[in-house]
């Protein structure tokens, strides 16, 4: 870690700790700069000033000592003249040496044992005292120590040196700036003291802050900071809890729209569930019944033909009640109100005493408080009401009441859903009715006309040719002989026609002697006509006849698949197989054509008028079958039919 980094982690430290530390610490601080700062200016004040006082000490006494020693040295009387330096010595304290000089520079006295040390003297010699001595500064081994040199008698009879100790000096200030330091650890640490309570005071609605908003952040929505002070804290304060208001309001908001989308959700599962109308009513009136934990319910159905408001189902009411629920009008009673208006009704409380109530007795009988009725609505048209019952009050919020609503919506749609799909089916068996009809009638027809070809034309016609052969052997004419049986030739060829055409219509044959017979028939003839090979092969028929219905359609599905091989397919081979698997019948017509796109085909072929497979489609549902064609272009194609034989 350098330096650069370290710093940077003391900063993040220090901007990290809390607010309250953060004042403490600078109010401590502050005290700590303004210690330093006055025990810097006293060391230095009292320095100064010690040193002054020393530095006057030190001239007073090497005067003095000037004074006294001028006479002893003008009388070299050197004896006096030490005892005076010793004397001088031992009663200053400070003083560390004393010398004394003649004019020429020779030592006369001194206070060291036995010789002066060599470089003392020159350490402060010259002429010059300004102010009458001269200073000098010398570091020895016990620290610093003033040298002052003062003349005698102008200097002309010699020099006093004395040296003054700076010890006591040190020991002064160092004593005092002990002193300070104590004073400063004391006053900073009531400083302390004295800071908390403010910072105390500070941050404790700070703190609070914090901890209504950790609060809010782990969704506690309730917790409020305390408004203490009406400043910038106290404003903040104000600022956080509108602002946890409307959060709250927020989330109250949000939990409600989920909790009523949820139930629409649950309500168009439970009613998505099935398509049958009496079944969607059920279980949306059970749903709801559920939801609002009420257990008297109705709802009434509009009846487009009668126009009015019918019952159709209930839960929770007795039989005896129900049996008394008549139609409504629209606008009649509150169901008749509520789909007129299409608008709910709530009556919270004294249901009996309601003027728009028309089942009052019941009501009372049946002990019912309160109630709620919602239109049911599709498209923006009602298609029911929807009434629920309370033998207690029953007070529904404006958003309850508004769920209520969007519920009857989603009924409404599941009902006219349900309602569509009946009529289609309705509609579909209708089709499938008029479909057998005519098929029926298209057959009976066929059969007349068959049956009118052959027996009415085909005997007439028989008569004629047998006229003919009676008149051919009653001339001799051999002219007329020739035209006779020219004749008769063509009466025998517009009879195969008028055969081949009968059977076309429907064969007898099928009538006859069954579906079996006719197919082979049918085959037989497209061998002959269209020279097709097919291969017919037959299983578990074994005389056995199939209702008329199902030989007629099977036997038209064949005829038409073989007359689409003959006329699209190109094939050589054609394979027709018939089983009777006893529970059902299956027939297959293969060919190995050119084959086609069935799926195509079938989407085109009704704009093409082309009727042939789609006829073979409804002619196998009619009789409760199933087509199916299988075909891929240039491998030929499958028609296969299996219709269930009832057992
Ligand atoms: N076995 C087959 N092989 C090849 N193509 C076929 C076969 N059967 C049907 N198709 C194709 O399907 C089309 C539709 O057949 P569909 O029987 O519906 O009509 P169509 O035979 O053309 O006319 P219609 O039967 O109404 O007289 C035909 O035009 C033909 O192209
Ligand atoms: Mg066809």
């Amino acid at each position: 870690m350098n330096v650069k980094q370290f710093l940077r982690r003391i900063i993040a430290w220090t901007v990290g700790v809390s607010v309250r530390v953060k004042i403490m610490g600078i109010a401590v601080g502050l005290l700590l700069l303004f210690g330093v700062g006055v025990v810097i200016q006293v060391q230095r004040v009292t320095r100064a000033t010690l040193t002054r006082e020393l530095d006057e000490r030190a001239v007073s006494i090497a005067r003095d000592m000037a004074a006294r020693a001028a006479d002893l040295v003008l009388l070299e009387d050197f004896i006096s003249l030490r005892d005076l330096v010793l004397d001088i010595l031992t009663s200053n304290k400070d003083v560390r040496y004393i010398f004394v000089l003649d004019g020429r520079g020779n030592v006369l006295a001194h206070t060291f044992g036995h010789f002066l040390p060599p470089d003392l003297q020159p350490a402060n010699s010259g002429d010059q005292y300004p102010g009458g001595f001269r200073i000098q500064r010398l570091a020895s081994e016990e620290g610093l120590l003033r040298d002052v040199a003062v003349p005698i008698f102008g200097g002309r009879a010699g020099v006093v040196r004395v040296g003054m100790s700076q010890e006591r000096l040190g020991r002064i200030l160092s004593e005092t700036t002990k002193r300070l330091l104590l004073l400063i650890a004391a006053v900073s640490l009531v400083g302390v003291i004295a800071a908390y309570l403010p910072a105390r005071i500070l941050t404790k609605p700070l703190l609070e802050l914090k901890n209504v908003a950790e609060g809010l952040g782990r969704g506690d929505f309730r917790a409020r900071a305390r408004i203490r002070f009406g400043d910038e804290i106290g404003q903040l304060t104000t600022s956080f809890n509108a602002m946890a208001d409307s959060l709250e309001a927020f989330r109250r908001d949000v939990t409600q729209r989920n909790e009523e989308l949820a139930t629409l959700n649950l309500v168009a599962a439970t009613v998505s569930q099935s398509l049958e109308l009496q079944k969607v009513l059920e279980d949306a009136l059970d749903k709801v019944l559920e939801i609002m934990r009420l257990s008297h319910g109705e709802i009434l159905l509009f009846d487009a033909e009668s126009g009015s408001i019918v019952p159709r189902i209930y839960r929770g009411i007795s039989s005896q009640f129900a049996l008394e629920i008549q139609a409504f009008s629209v606008g009649e009673g509150i169901p008749g109100l509520v789909a007129q208006l299409e608008q709910p009704v709530l009556i919270e409380d004294d249901l009996a005493d309601d003027p728009r109530l028309l089942r009052r007795s019941l009501v009372a009988r049946e002990g019912l408080r309160s109630m709620v009725s919602v239109p049911l609505r599709s498209k923006n048209r009602v298609v029911g009401v929807l009434d629920l019952f309370s033998s207690n009050v029953l007070s529904l919020t404006p958003e309850q009441l508004r769920l209520l609503v969007a519920i009857g919506d989603q009924i409404g749609v599941a009902v006219e859903n349900a309602r569509l799909l009946e009529e289609l089916k309705a509609k579909e068996q209708m089709r499938l009715h008029l479909l057998e009809k005519v098929i029926t009638a298209q057959e009976d027809e066929r059969k007349r006309v068959a049956r009118e070809l052959h027996d009415e034309t085909g005997q007439s016609l028989t008569s004629l040719i047998v006229s003919l052969k009676a008149l051919e052997s009653m001339t001799n004419l051999p002219e007329l002989r020739e035209k006779a049986a020219e004749l008769r030739a063509l009466g025998g060829a517009i009879l195969r026609d008028v055969h081949d055409l009968a059977f076309q219509l429907r064969p007898s044959v099928l009538d006859h002697l069954g579906m079996v017979a006719a197919i082979q028939r049918l085959v037989e003839d497209y061998t002959q006509k269209v020279g097709l090979r097919i291969d017919l092969q037959v299983f578990g028929f074994e005389g056995r006849r199939l209702p008329p219905a199902t030989e007629t359609a099977l036997y038209r599905l064949v005829q038409e698949a073989l007359t689409n091989v003959a006329k699209h397919a190109g094939a050589k081979n054609v394979s027709v197989i018939l089983k009777n698997g006893g529970t059902s019948v299956q027939a297959v017509v293969e060919d190995d054509g050119k084959g086609f796109n069935v799926a195509e085909v079938m989407g085109y072929a009704a704009k093409d008028k082309k009727l042939g497979l789609f006829g073979m489609e409804e002619r196998a549902a009619l009789v409760g079958g199933k087509l199916t064609i299988e075909s891929t272009p240039g491998k030929g194609t499958t028609v296969f039919v299996e219709v269930p034989l009832e057992p």
